[in-house]
């Protein structure tokens, strides 16, 4: 089980979320998803996907860090440049729910960690929040935040923003093995188009 201090000690900065509603969210998503599977109880041990393995492409929390700290530059940029004016909380918050659900996706057996066939853990998050009472603008972000399985099109500006944002914040390139376009092709069942471009790469 993954209790409050735990998750609090992976996540420091769920603290400099300023709106106390979507701070308590954070905790209501991760304990909704803790008693769902009790058996994480450390958050680092957590990997991006099971085909992932944390000593090549690093855990859950460095991606989530990741995430945070480029939302922290995007939404004053996204005001000065555009005047577009996001909420930092809401980005904040998507950025520590959006992926809670890999705690139901993933289990552990004989030592090697498995997913859930046919699990979407973007889907799930959404519902997730949608059920512990979070808005429709966060829920929609974290259901359409994952270019892996059937993609779900943002129908805003922050979940578009967040769509994006996602797998620039994975250690995952193709000097690794395949990387985040080509897993993202295969898993909308799509092959790497015969572009010119490929047909020219020394690579
Ligand atoms: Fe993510």
């Amino acid at each position: 089980m993954i209790g409050r201090d735990a998750l609090v000690r992976a996540f420091p900065g769920i603290e400099k979320i300023s709106d106390q509603r979507q701070r308590a969210l954070v905790f209501d998503v991760w304990r909704h998803v803790s008693e769902r599977n009790p058996a994480w109880s450390d958050v680092a041990r957590i990997p991006l996907h099971p085909s992932m393995p944390i000593p090549t492409h690093g855990n859950l929390v460095k991606h989530v860090d990741a995430m945070v700290r480029v939302v922290e530059t995007l939404v004053p940029l996204e005001r000065e440049l555009w005047d577009q004016r996001l909420d930092l909380d809401l980005f904040r918050t998507a950025a520590y729910v959006h992926d809670a659900a890999k705690v139901i996706e993933f289990t552990e057996r004989d030592g090697a960690i498995e997913a859930l066939p046919g699990y979407n853990h973007a889907i799930e998050a959404g519902r997730i929040v949608r059920e512990v009472g979070g808005s429709e603008q966060l829920a929609h972000m974290c259901e359409a935040h994952s270019f892996t399985g059937p993609l779900v099109v943002p129908k805003t500006r922050e979940a578009q923003l967040f769509l994006l944002l996602d797998p620039i914040c994975l250690n995952v390139f193709p000097e690794q093995g395949p990387g985040v376009v080509q897993r993202h092709l295969k898993a909308n069942a799509r092959e790497e188009p015969r572009t010119l471009q490929t047909y020219r790469s020394p690579l």
